[in-house]
């Protein structure tokens, strides 16, 4: 058992202090300092609301903004002392706060308990980061439409399977992850409105007896109301779990993205050329530009899907209302925070940066019998061949072609005659990858003429927003 004297915030009934394992274990200064804006913030408004209902005196909560200002420059200056002893940034604010001006400090925490003043230090932390998720998002959203534009017409192929499928455009490819990402925004947004409920007067699980205004505290901070219930209050870390989930989802968004850019940038596919900027070189292989950013940004769901796996984990089963394993849900989110967001930089700034090899990609667009649905829609169309049918006499003219080593549009017109009589010179039209792209019209189709208008429709759309 340590020597130590007991917490001076906490310690009036301990004889001692805790053991060194206690405190270590105890102890969550050295992550959650990070949370000093909010928790200083969150204060001031406390103070002023209990200065403005009588429940301090007007000049002790003026004295304690006025402390708490003088707190946060000096940890903005890094002269601010943090101590593990104190635990937490909240006792190491108040601590501070009793230095400066004296027992006036000791008022603050009239009406309120660190179980809801941590539920809204957190709570703040992950609104200021859901806001800055969606403003990145809308850089990212912006890059890809840059992006769609200029490749509206570039044709390139598309897969399943990984299998070349049918003649896509590069600009409805990217279209696709503006789909994501608006989805993604559009998922902050939700979390967002549902975080928009501030839990301070909830104080330890019961609410107080004082005579407080939780709405004008509510409107202070920048919420809509004060949360309704002071048990779901201090044990509610849903705004994080939503935050982590859809984290997880955006950031699988990006590693499918960073996958493609991986593939495209190989040697094999060259599609697509990162600059020096977003490249690195082997140490060894003085040939070699690794993709190293995809490949970062590729496994970035690796701790965010493990972040949201553990505070799941840690919330399931425990009991109302507060238990100190809340404590564990902090790390966790900031590291899903921090690597979301350098991921999302690095995804928009790799799409910016990427120069598309057209050439490369349109005769990649071509291989495998890509026209094939071409030729047996051409049948349909033009012959009243059933679409069954139409699928049978393209399968043969496939192996035709593969048997003479050509491709589709090289098959001479006899060959194709023997297959149907009626087959004409038309076919050819069809068989070509620019027409392939260009007949695919239908509402959501890879057309450039659509590609274009989805272009006008996600600006205007993300204007008005
Ligand atoms: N550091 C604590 C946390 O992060 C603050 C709340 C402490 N509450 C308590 N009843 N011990 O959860």
């Amino acid at each position: 058992m340590s020597q130590k004297s007991s917490n001076e915030m906490w310690g009036g009934r301990f004889a001692s202090g805790p053991d060194a394992i206690m405190e270590e274990i105890n102890a969550s200064i050295d992550f959650d300092k990070r949370l000093y804006r909010e928790d200083i913030q969150g204060s001031k408004a406390h103070a002023e609301m209990l200065g403005a209902r009588g429940i301090i005196s007007a000049e002790d909560a003026a004295r304690i903004v006025e402390g708490l200002e003088q707190i946060e420059g000096e940890i903005e200056s890094g002269s601010f002392t943090f101590s593990r002893q104190l635990e937490d940034i909240h006792m190491n604010v108040e601590s501070r706060l009793a230095e400066l001006i004296g027992p006036a400090a000791g008022r603050l925490h009239t009406a309120r308990s660190r179980n809801d003043q941590v539920a809204l230090d957190f709570r703040l932390h992950v609104r200021a980061a859901l806001q800055t998720l969606e403003a990145k998002l809308t850089d990212f959203l912006a890059a890809l439409l840059d992006k769609a534009e200029a490749h509206a017409e570039t044709v390139m192929p598309g897969f399943t399977h990984l299998q070349v499928a049918q003649p896509v455009t590069f600009g409805h490819h990217c279209l696709a992850y503006v789909e994501m990402a608006a989805r993604d925004r559009s998922r902050c947004r939700d979390a967002l409105r549902r975080l928009d409920e501030c839990p301070l007067g909830a104080a330890a699980l019961a609410g107080t007896g004082f005579a407080i205004d939780r709405h004008m505290v509510a409107e202070a901070l920048g919420f809509s109301t004060p949360t309704r219930n002071s048990l779901d209050t201090v044990s509610d870390r849903d705004f994080a779990l939503e935050f982590l989930s859809l984290a997880a989802i955006s950031a699988t968004h990006l590693s499918r993205l960073a996958e493609e850019i991986v593939i495209w940038s190989t040697p094999q596919f060259g599609f697509v050329r990162l600059s020096d900027a977003f490249s690195t070189g082997s140490s060894i292989m003085p040939q070699k530009r690794n993709p190293d950013a995809a490949e970062l940004v590729r496994a970035k769901p690796g701790r965010i899907n493990g972040a949201l796996i553990s505070l799941l984990t840690v919330m399931k089963g425990l009991p109302l209302t507060y238990s100190k394993d809340m404590q564990e849900d902090k790390q966790q989110v900031f590291d899903a925070i921090d690597s979301l967001s350098l991921a999302l930089a690095a995804a928009t700034g790799m799409i910016r940066d990427l120069q598309v090899n057209a050439e490369a990609m349109r005769k990649a667009a071509g291989h495998g019998y890509s026209t094939a649905t071409d030729l047996a829609d051409y049948l349909v169309r033009e012959l009243g061949l059933p679409f069954r049918e139409a699928h049978h006499v393209t399968g043969r003219a496939v192996s035709l072609a593969e048997g003479s080593g050509l491709g589709l549009e090289e098959l001479p017109l006899d060959v194709l005659k023997s297959l149907d009589g009626r087959i004409g010179e038309g076919v050819y039209a069809v068989l070509g990858v620019d027409a392939s792209v260009r007949s695919r019209t239908s509402f959501g189709g890879t057309a450039p003429d659509n590609v274009r208008q989805q272009v006008a429709y996600w600006r205007q759309r993300l204007a008005s927003e």
